[in-house]
């Protein structure tokens, strides 16, 4: 029987790249984004792919850094579907990348940065993770998208901060839900190309750099991180729970 999957961020990107690994399987995928016009052609794109192998690919429109958004995904998902067995959340980003520069004193410029920061990456992912807890199957997945900034920065730090903000929330999340045979992992990926994570704001100088940071002299995919996700969400990483694991050719040690 199929497992139903809810992938934020499935429209694009890692997110994308989730969905389209779980949909080869044969499971239920739900796309979560804010854009549906985005979020509906990619679920188009990935049943047609599927050819039938799969169910249909389901699209729901919300904003995850509000509770209205977050509770809106667990009326439909449970009116559709009942339960969730996986939920990846992707969702995230760093506001502060292909913006104008934020206005105002140093201290209002932080204010935006890191206020923006914690709505996008941390409330995207709590607040969809506390609408489905109780949704969640015995035996059931979590993951959360960290970054490889959580642990060498990421500029302003406000990124990085609230990436790194998730990580004791799935430790104490792996606790409770330990005894119903749930797992909850992070995927902290580093450089990882062909997203919208840039928006156009990564220089060719830029790139060079962080590919130069890896190991063996290569961007990250979209697919490197799903296969991860893949495999912390199958039966066999039933005893691996409450880790980080660090997608990101040895960039965080670097050279
Ligand atoms: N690309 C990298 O190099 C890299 C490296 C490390 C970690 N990451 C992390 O990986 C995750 C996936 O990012 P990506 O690289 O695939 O970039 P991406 O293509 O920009 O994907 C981010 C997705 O999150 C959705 N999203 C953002 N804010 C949202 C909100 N408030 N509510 C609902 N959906 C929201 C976006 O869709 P809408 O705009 O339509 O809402 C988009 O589909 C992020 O958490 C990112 O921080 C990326």
């Amino acid at each position: 029987m199929s497992r139903v999957v809810v992938v934020s961020g499935g429209g694009t990107g890692i997110g994308r790249a989730v969905a389209e690994a779980f949909a080869a399987d044969g499971e239920r995928v739900v796309l979560v984004g804010r854009r549906p016009e985005v979020l509906e052609a990619t679920a188009a794109e990935i049943t047609a792919a599927a050819d039938g192998a799969t169910p249909e690919v389901e699209a729901v429109a919300a904003d995850l850094s509000t509770a209205a958004g977050a509770d809106r995904v667990r009326e439909v998902v449970g009116a559709r579907a009942g339960g969730v067995d996986v939920l990846v959340n992707a969702a995230g980003g760093n506001v502060a990348l292909g913006a104008p520069p934020a206005e105002g004193s140093p201290a209002e410029r932080a204010a935006e940065h890191w206020t923006g920061n914690f709505r996008a990456n941390v409330l995207t992912a709590v607040l969809l993770t506390e609408a489905l807890r109780d949704l969640l199957a015995p035996g059931g997945r979590v993951l959360l998208l960290s970054s490889i900034a959580a642990y060498r920065g990421s500029g302003t730090g406000s990124y990085a901060g609230t990436k790194a903000a998730l990580h004791p929330y799935a430790f104490d999340l792996a606790a409770a839900l330990g005894p119903r045979g749930i797992t909850v992992n992070v995927v902290a990926p580093g450089y990882v190309e062909r997203t919208e994570f840039f928006r156009g704001a990564l220089s060719a100088e830029r790139e060079r750099t962080l590919i130069g940071q890896t190991l063996n002299g290569r961007a990250g995919t979209p697919e490197d991180v799903a296969e991860t996700v893949r495999w912390l969400a199958s039966a066999g990483a039933a005893h691996v729970t409450g880790q980080i694991v660090q997608v990101n050719g040895g960039a965080e040690r670097g050279r």
